[in-house]
């Protein structure tokens, strides 16, 4: 059996920024009309007044201090309060293969592959832009990959789940140059317009060459000495927008159509979940707290990767052990600890060890644990 070894990472960031203060802006706009065009209800007791969300609390309460969305005008609009995206024809690319394709290519450039090279393309995220035919089949021919393709959906947890699938592929001889790709257009499936949402998530796609050892070229690589995930049903983050819903009988509220979250419970229950799962994976491999150098955690909030990695460690950890992106690209879902991995990896020699680990809903919690191979 092959040993899997990463071989190039890419990353898609969109143009569009958004800070704190144009999101905090724009909800607060659209809350005061809302709540003068309630006024009756809520003197009713009907509905709920909607507060105003505060800049301060978002960088208190998560560490997020901006984003990258696809569309901002539209994201801002307090009228709209999600993206405008042109609709596409069947024969252009659509969004979510473009932005696989950006990313891709800059990971392929690093491994020192091209399309051809690829014969797995597997793509991993919180939602997809429809059912069929998969998102991952379109990269395969804009690409000109060989092989097989499938889309995949474990929500925040889609990349550790994905690179598990790419992994077994090469290590079972079913693949010799698997391609991983995460598009997170969360400004689509995200609430804009509840204070307690509205700041969660930002847009982004990151791609990952896996190989087997003895086909990775020159240059930069990764061993994986192992993956593990986990799962455990909980409804405490839930997004029920599906091909059943035209056919409901009964009435939902549209909240339930978009991201929500129990955000507390979330909290105290996914932090003890994936510091054990992690203490567990790394003690069956036979590697030694010590010997890890860098973390790179799900991009969610930051006291959550905070608490995990003093947790797992049993002190402080020093910020370039667990890298944060958040402040700039907020939570972009199953793309986070791939950004964190992809921009934060300098200062680790060969042979040194590192954990990528991704967990969300679900619950869903997976763990990659690395070796530096070379530079
Ligand atoms: N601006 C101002 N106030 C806000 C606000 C905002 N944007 N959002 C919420 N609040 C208010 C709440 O209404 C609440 O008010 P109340 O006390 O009067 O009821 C108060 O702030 C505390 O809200 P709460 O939701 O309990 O805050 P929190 O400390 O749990 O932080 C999260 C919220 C989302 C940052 C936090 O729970 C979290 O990050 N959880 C991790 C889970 C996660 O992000 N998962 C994503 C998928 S992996």
């Amino acid at each position: 059996m092959s040993h899997a070894v990463i071989t190039g990472t890419g990353l898609f960031t969109p143009p569009d920024g958004v800070t704190n203060e144009e999101l905090v802006a724009s909800l607060s706009k659209a809350n005061e009309r809302w709540n003068a065009e309630h006024r009756e209800q809520i003197e009713s007791g009907e509905v709920a007044e909607r507060d105003m969300p505060s800049e301060r609390f978002i960088v208190k309460a998560s560490g997020v201090g901006h984003r990258y969305v696809m569309d901002k005008s539209g994201v801002l609009d307090p009228d709209r309060l999600c993206p405008r995206l042109p609709l596409r024809s069947e024969d252009e690319l659509s969004i979510q293969a473009e932005i696989c394709v950006t990313a891709a290519e800059e990971a392929l450039a690093q491994a020192g592959r091209t399309g051809a090279d690829v014969d797995a393309i597997i793509v991993g995220c919180s939602n997809l832009q429809r059912a069929y035919p998969a998102v991952a089949i379109e990269v395969q021919q804009a690409i000109g990959a060989g092989g097989f393709a499938y889309d995949m959906n474990v929500a925040c947890s889609s990349a550790t789940f994905a690179i598990q699938n790419a992994v077994d592929a090469i290590r079972s001889g079913s693949a010799r140059c698997a391609l991983v790709l995460n598009p997170e257009i969360t400004s689509g499936h995200n609430n804009f317009e509840l204070r307690e949402f509205h700041f969660i998530f930002g847009d982004a796609c990151t791609a990952v060459v896996l190989e087997p050892e003895e086909d990775a070229l020159e240059g930069e690589s990764w061993e994986i000495l192992g993956t593990r995930l986990a799962t455990k049903f909980s409804n405490n983050i839930r997004n029920d927008a599906g091909f059943l819903n035209r056919s409901e009988d009964g009435v939902r509220d549209p909240h339930e159509l978009v991201f929500r979250q129990n955000g507390r419970k979330v909290f105290k229950d996914v932090c003890p979940m994936v510091a054990k799962h992690i203490r567990s994976h790394l003690k069956d491999l036979g590697v030694p707290l010590e010997s890890v150098k860098r973390m790179w955690l799900h991009q969610a909030n930051l006291g959550m990767n905070k608490l995990i990695a003093k947790t797992l460690l049993g002190r402080e950890v020093e910020p370039e052990e667990a890298p944060v992106i958040l402040d700039e690209y907020a939570n972009t879902s199953s793309a986070g600890s791939v950004i964190a991995f992809h921009k934060h990896r300098d200062g680790i020699a060969a042979g040194e060890h590192a954990v990528l680990c991704s967990f969300g809903a679900g619950y869903s919690v997976g763990s990659v644990i690395l070796r530096k191979r070379s530079d």
